[in-house]
């Protein structure tokens, strides 16, 4: 089984990279042959900016333009699909927002017409979400921000297309900003990527 491991944040240092590769390291580690690759968004200078061609997409006028049918290709390829990303503004990056938007499109993620209403196309995909927060669980708990970011995105946009969430996770920056805990979660995602259970959404 194979895993693609979708990074979001423009410094190859960050804590969001190191989660990234300990998730990475886990689906090694889980035995069994498993094997990721991690898609480094900002790295590849993915264009995130919904634009006129994207349009036509949407309203199926135009086949989704080259750097989309790359994107949806490797989707296409994997059996589980993992989204490690920085909290910003109490969601996910522009980046990979833009990912989704110009990515998961009507015709391949969902099929949306007046006649057949909507067809949901990625539920064979297993979704795992980690999100790394810097504030703390008080004010995620305080204000039902993590609540507010699993209605968005974990039901809004993957169970929309049809797409399981096994994992959906929130892990908060320490103060060291290096905590063991935090990649050892991490590698514990990619660990039972292929062989755990479902995991019930937790919220640190
Ligand atoms: C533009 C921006 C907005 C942010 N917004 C939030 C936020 O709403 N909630 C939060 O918990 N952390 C927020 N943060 C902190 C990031 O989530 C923090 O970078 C995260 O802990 C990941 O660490 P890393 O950047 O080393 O990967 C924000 C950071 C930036 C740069």
């Amino acid at each position: 089984m194979h895993a693609l491991i979708v990074v979001a944040h423009p410094d190859p240092a960050s804590l969001t990279h190191a989660v990234a590769a300990q998730v990475a390291a886990g689906v090694a580690l889980s035995g069994g042959g498993h094997s990721s690759e991690i898609a480094d968004l900002a790295a590849e200078g993915f264009d995130p900016r919904f634009g006129i061609d994207d349009v036509a997409v949407h309203l199926r006028t135009a086949s989704p333009p080259a750097d989309v049918l790359a994107e949806q290709a490797r989707i296409d390829r994997a059996d589980a699909l993992a989204l490690v990303y920085p909290v910003y503004w109490w969601s996910m990056p522009a980046l990979l927002k833009g990912w989704i938007d110009r990515v998961f499109t009507n015709g391949w993620a969902y099929d949306e017409s007046t006649e057949s209403g909507l067809v949901k196309r990625l539920r064979r995909l297993p979704v795992h979400l980690v999100a790394i927060g810097g504030a703390n669980l008080r004010t995620y708990a305080r204000h039902g921000y993590f609540g507010a970011m699993k209605t968005q995105i974990d039901h809004g946009i993957f169970d929309y297309c049809g797409a399981r969430v096994v994992t959906s996770e929130l892990l908060l920056e320490s103060p060291d900003r290096i905590a063991p805990s935090r990649l050892d979660a991490a590698q514990a995602i990619g660990r039972g990527l292929f062989t755990a259970p479902p995991q019930r959404a937790v919220a640190a």
